[in-house]
């Protein structure tokens, strides 16, 4: 039954309390019984590859895994949700502009005496490109914040979306007394000296009078909740809470499982496919290769986005033409990796395979539509890839083959010499580049200055191209599947010839 999938990732800035509220958000769905532990888990699993030892360094997360939890919502139905964990620093941009392809809606989590920082906003952005809407977390009213107001007036401007409180902190900081739900009234209280908040919700409270006056402001000054403005984009419902203490988390999640999205449709050029459309269709947002460096497996991760996958049944990549069984396709609990028997649009599959799946494919059982809107972006870093030892060429060029195919790095061959040059969005996937060249392919290599600053694809008619690489071969290259990409020198050269070349197109995206 899709419409009791909720498939959703969490947005912020570092430090807002992602993990902290994934934590309790498994907690609360019975997945996880140790608070501590997603961290914990992450640890062991980094402590299996070297290259993640940068993780550790930078205390940064480099991976995304996806977890799934059930709740039983208050009229009996069992909703899952599936959370998509995004990584969190901004280096990773594309990592995770990819992962929010996948999503039907999104939790913003906010740092209550920090407000909208730069992350949170340019993944806001994303998900704005997309319509996908937005439940918004105020986090850390356990510690003295922004005043309310501040916070949903900044919100509103600097997102010009419109804000509706749904909860309201009774005090802030020290004098936090509760959570008051706005639509019932009921303020849901810490119990005892730890504050750690056990459930107790109280009917009968006299609010001190300056929250009172607050509330009255609030519903005077706000739009009323309205589900088709979420649903759209165009209003986000706002909660106040602190993951930390949780409070507030039981709210959110019961948020999410009314008016979050069950599954939507997924755009093809032919129009979109429905998640109650009889035919198994997905694809694929991210790849990740050598997760265990004893196997040279990878895991295709897939969105399912119509009918009902059963294990054993054969898909077709829209990328190789020939089906594929998959026997053992994993579902990502949080406590293991379980076999799927079963999916549900939605749900997220993990399919283990030799290099044959790449992100953007769409599977499907006729092989008749293809998913759009999977980009990739013009890499905002390029650097020429040097070997220590040049007897290991071939060894190089596989590697960045997976690599980018991975999505690690983006890959230029240039049409004259032999030097390859690496494109990335954030200067942090050169590192990861760098030792995991080492670390699984032990090819040592070196990033030097590339005399190109940008990359575009181009798209034209095959005589508008072959003009264009008469006047322009030093300026050429292919990327990984071969299309033709433009370096240029500067963003200025990318103007320059775009307005002589006005057959072609450049872009700064390219949609597999
Ligand atoms: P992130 O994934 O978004 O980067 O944030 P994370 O959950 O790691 O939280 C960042 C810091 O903020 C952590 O403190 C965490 O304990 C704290 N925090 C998260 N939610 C709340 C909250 O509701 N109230 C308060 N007061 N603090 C909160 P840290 O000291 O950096 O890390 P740790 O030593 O606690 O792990």
């Amino acid at each position: 039954m899709s419409n009791s999938r909720r498939t959703f990732a969490i947005i912020s800035h570092p430090d807002a309390g992602k993990t902290t509220l994934t934590e309790k958000l498994l907690l609360q769905g019975g997945a996880i019984h140790l608070a501590g532990e997603v961290k914990a888990r992450g640890q062991a699993r980094r402590a299996r590859s070297d290259w993640m030892k940068i993780e550790q360094q930078r205390g940064i997360s480099v991976t995304s895994s996806v977890m799934t939890f059930e709740k039983t919502a208050p009229d009996g139905s069992t909703i899952t949700f599936n959370l998509l964990d995004t990584p969190g620093h901004e280096d990773f941009s594309e990592d995770t502009y990819r992962t929010l392809t996948a999503v039907d809606s999104a939790i913003m989590v906010i740092d209550a005496a920090k407000g909208i920082e730069p992350q949170t906003r340019k993944l806001f952005e994303v998900c704005r490109l997309r319509s996908v809407p937005i439940i918004t977390f105020i986090n850390k009213v356990d510690r003295e914040g922004r005043a309310c107001f501040d916070l949903l007036d900044e919100v509103a401007d600097k997102l010009a979306l419109d804000v509706c409180p749904m909860s309201w902190p009774v005090g802030m900081g020290g004098l936090f007394e509760g959570i008051l739900d706005i639509a019932t009234g009921k303020v849901s209280r810490p119990e005892g000296g730890s504050k750690e908040f056990l459930g107790k919700v109280d009917e009968n409270v006299t609010l001190p009078e300056d929250v009172g006056e607050e509330l009255e402001l609030a519903q005077a000054g706000y739009p009323e909740f309205d589900l088709e403005a979420y649903r759209s984009g165009d209003l986000t419902p706002v909660y106040f809470g602190s993951a930390l203490k949780n409070f507030g988390v039981a709210e959110l999640i019961d948020a999410i499982a009314k008016y979050a999205p069950p599954p939507r449709p997924q755009p093809t050029e032919a129009g979109p496919v429905e998640p109650e459309n009889k035919e198994v269709s997905g694809f694929i947002f991210k790849v990740q290769a050598n997760m265990d460096p004893m196997h040279r497996d990878r895991i295709a991760f897939m969105r399912l986005v119509s009918g009902t996958f059963k294990r054993g049944m054969k898909l077709t990549p829209s990328g190789l033409g020939k089906p594929i069984a998959i026997h053992s396709p994993i579902l990502f609990f949080a406590q293991d990796r379980e076999i799927a028997d079963s999916a549900e649009p939605g749900d997220i599959i993990g399919i283990p395979n030799h290099g044959t799946l790449r992100v953007g494919d769409t599977l499907s059982e006729k092989n008749q539509i293809r998913f759009t809107g999977l980009p990739n972006f013009a890499p905002e870093i390029l650097r020429r890839v040097a070997l220590k030892d040049p007897t290991k060429t071939k060894q190089l060029r596989k590697a960045l083959d997976d690599l980018s195919e991975e999505g690690v790095i983006q890959v230029f061959y240039p049409e004259i010499g032999s030097q390859w040059i690496v494109g990335v969005v954030g200067q942090l996937q050169l590192d990861v580049l760098i030792s995991r060249l080492q670390a699984e392919y032990k090819v040592e290599a070196m990033l030097e200055a590339s005399p190109f600053d940008t990359a575009r694809w181009i798209r034209g008619s095959d005589q508008a191209l072959r003009d264009f690489a008469e006047f322009n071969k030093m300026n050429l290259a292919k990327d990984r599947d071969g299309d033709p990409v433009f370096m240029a020198k500067s963003a200025w050269d990318v103007g320059y010839q775009q307005e002589r070349n006005p057959d072609l197109t450049f872009s700064a995206t390219k949609e597999r």
